[in-house]
């Protein structure tokens, strides 16, 4: 795992701009694995800043969402549709016909599921996959005891996430139960991963995935099996790892050469 330390959120996002972008301009139809929540706004701003520019041109990318809620309707303002098209594909002029999210409204779930695996697939798979992870560690809506095997899938939402996402809704009572989310073996097929956290509240969810043992109370720490990792915290979502010199070191001192980079397409 590369374990970047940067000062604040600002530095965050663009260290995850600068990756994504690199990656389009090399690949302008590359699949780009979006994640909704705070952790990734800064980033999707940073690449509507270079959009606006004309240093960007998003318009032949592909993108997929990691996750949706079940049971609110496409057209709900915090429906992941709703913010994937508000936070993405406008101010990055993507095109809407490329950027897919689960169906949480389908009348066959297991068929949605299955087709969203198969439309990943066919797409070549996603080359970048942006991760924010949940307090409790969960990565996508994969909650703590998630198969590690597991495919995209409906999911119920652990009490503390709907707690944590009640700041998105009038009332808390109104956060869904259930989801449809990439599962952690869709998540782990990914080329290149790159996980951003930002404040306090993350120390924990970044130590376990780090530095813990793998486990699946601690979904995030599957990562450790992935070959080609990115972690990008700020001072205080890093401030529980106890190596935390070292990776400033190893970052700090780290020949261009050896920087991950997105793996070549197979
Ligand atoms: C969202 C997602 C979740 C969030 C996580 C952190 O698509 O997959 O794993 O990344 O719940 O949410 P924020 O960024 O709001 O703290």
């Amino acid at each position: 795992m590369e374990i970047v330390i940067l000062p604040d959120p600002g530095a965050v996002a663009r260290f995850g701009a600068a990756v994504l972008a690199d990656l389009v301009r090399r690949e302008p139809g590359a699949v780009l694995g979006l994640a909704t929540g705070s952790s990734p706004l800064g980033i999707y701003a940073e690449l509507a800043g270079l959009v606006s520019a004309g240093e960007l041109d998003c318009t032949r990318a592909t993108g997929f969402a990691l996750d949706e809620y079940v049971g609110i309707p496409e057209d709900h303002p915090q429906s992941y549709a709703s913010v994937i098209r508000a936070e993405v594909v406008e101010p990055l002029r993507m095109d809407p016909a490329r950027v897919h999210v689960p169906d949480g409204r389908a009348a066959d779930i297991p068929a949605a599921c299955a087709a969203y695996e198969a439309a990943i697939r066919n797409a070549g798979g996603v080359a970048v996959q942006i991760l924010g992870i949940g307090a409790n560690g969960h990565i996508g809506f994969n909650e703590p005891t998630s198969s590690f095997a597991s495919r995209t899938r409906i999911k119920t939402l652990a009490p503390r996430t709907r707690a944590d996402n009640a700041r998105f809704f009038d009332d808390p009572e109104d956060v869904p139960t259930h989801c449809l989310t990439q599962g952690l073996g869709t998540i782990m097929d990914a080329r290149r991963l790159l996980l951003v956290a930002q404040g306090g509240g993350k120390a924990e969810a970044i130590a376990a995935t780090v530095e813990g043992p793998v486990t699946a109370m601690a979904p995030g720490s599957i990562l450790q099996h992935h070959p080609a990792v990115t972690v990008v915290v700020d001072e205080a979502a890093a401030s529980k790892l106890r190596l935390a010199d070292y990776y400033r070191h190893v970052f700090e001192n780290k020949p261009e050469w050896q920087r991950i980079a997105v793996p070549p397409a197979s």
